[in-house]
């Protein structure tokens, strides 16, 4: 039986430009799953000249026709599914294409407080600089088994009664430890049986959908959020999700096998940036970083936030490369490096005087460390156009092939513009 499971994740901090490449990728997909996270995504995909933000929803929704699917790894806010799939149906969507697990945890408003409340308290040098979704506080709630999942809301009774036991613990932290007023019970269970009756209609067996889907050989997306560095057990702890965003949490979040994954695509964006608290060694505050951040629309996609630029990191990528698996680079954001004049590349790192060229182990050094550079000539060329990589300026070929080189990944797709059609397709 041929399977196609493809997974797709971010190499960098997230905002690699994930939703574009899943929606290039999208016409001959079958399939289109998100496995972890939750509303603190930002998949942007622009098709004829028309933007949709997907905070949520798997960003093949475009497709009409095929099956999205929420896995059981995600933390879902009804209210935000509620407000995206109704946009999307306003437009004259096909309601029958989505399917949640009913073992997915459910964002609750006590999350959302806590995750402010939380974030208040640590000040502004503890801070996370969360997107305020909640996604920590509902995540420490599955790990500490008070979590509500789908399932829970499609029982108004068992509903009840869960919940009663689990708002007395929340409201107990959230007078005694934060000093805030108490969350009354019926402004929460209301709404939460009313998302219930909403939601019911799309909760399936996901799991054995996808186990149907793989053995009859469709074609299967698996949409990663975030990225590597910002994996709960891999990134740059504590400046990190609360989920598992490399490759390993494609398994979990989905009830699927590692031997089901046919392909890893890692990408990564011709430049870096972060959002949020955190180390960043090539994060540039000349204008250098102000350019990137202009050209790209680096602002965030869900909080509108200025993400903070920078060079490519050349270690931070090769240990992204090792921890995802990846077997092919979708390159994004080639055009925001036109007219930069020399484009600088850190490949190694110097601390205390000394030089090495690996991400290192000990997530403290990362504030201490210097990034060495090489720099590569430029390019001025408009590159929006090129079709194929031979209509590239040399030096922009050159910059892909010097990526692939020190990655020893082959790049298989390189964004040229925003539009789904400004794409040159390579070998995917
Ligand atoms: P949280 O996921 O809201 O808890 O935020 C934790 C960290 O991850 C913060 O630094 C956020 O800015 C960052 N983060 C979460 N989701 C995204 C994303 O989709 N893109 C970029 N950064 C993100």
């Amino acid at each position: 039986m041929s399977k196609n499971v493809d997974l797709l994740v971010g190499s960098q901090w997230g905002d690699e430009g994930k939703g574009k490449v899943v929606d290039v990728l999208g016409s001959d997909v079958d399939v289109f799953v998100r496995y972890q996270g939750g509303a603190n995504a930002g998949h942007t995909v622009v098709a004829d000249g028309q933007k949709v933000v997907f905070k949520l929803l798997p960003s093949g929704m475009l497709y009409p026709g095929k099956l999205c699917i929420l896995g059981n790894g995600l933390v879902i806010d009804p209210e935000q599914f509620l407000k995206e799939t109704s946009e999307l149906y306003s437009r004259g969507q096909d309601r029958a294409r989505l399917a949640i697990s009913p073992h997915a945890h459910v964002v609750m408003p006590y999350h959302k407080l806590l995750d402010k409340l939380q974030e208040e308290a640590r000040g502004k040098t503890r801070k996370i600089g969360t997107t305020g979704r909640g996604i920590g506080p509902c995540y420490v709630d599955k790990y500490s088994r008070s979590g509500l999942r789908i399932e829970d809301l499609l029982d108004a009774d068992l509903l009840r009664e869960r919940l009663s036991y689990v708002l007395e613990e929340k409201n107990s932290l959230i007078t005694k430890l934060y000093n805030h007023s108490p969350l009354p019970f019926d402004e929460i269970y209301e709404p939460a049986k009313n998302w219930g009756e909403a939601l019911k209609p799309y909760v399936a067996d996901v799991r054995a959908l996808l186990r149907q889907a793989v053995d009859d050989g469709k074609h299967i997306l698996l949409e990663g959020a975030q990225a590597a560095l910002l994996d709960i057990d891999h990134g740059t702890y504590p400046y990190v999700t609360s989920s598992s965003t490399s490759a390993a949490g494609a398994f979990t979040g989905t009830g699927l096998a590692p031997r089901d994954l046919t392909r890893t695509i890692a990408v990564v964006k011709a430049y870096t940036t972060r959002v949020g608290e955190g180390p960043f060694p090539t994060e540039d505050f000349t204008e250098v970083g102000e350019t990137l951040r202009k050209n790209g629309g680096e602002f965030g996609a869900v909080t509108g936030r200025p993400r903070r630029c920078g060079w490519l990191d050349m270690p931070a990528l090769k240990y992204a490369m090792e921890l995802n698996g990846a077997d092919v680079i979708a390159l994004t954001k080639l055009d925001v490096l036109t007219g930069m004049g020399n484009i600088k590349v850190c490949v190694a790192y110097e601390h205390n005087g000394e030089r090495f060229d690996t991400w290192p182990t000990d997530m403290r050094m990362l504030s201490e460390i210097t990034p060495l550079y090489e720099t590569l000539p430029g390019w001025n060329e408009d590159i929006s156009w090129c079709k194929n990589v031979e209509e590239l300026p040399a030096n922009a070929q050159a910059y892909i092939k010097y990526i692939e080189q020190n990655l020893k990944t082959p790049i298989g797709l390189i964004g040229v513009g925003q539009d789904r059609s400004q794409t040159i397709v390579k070998g995917m």
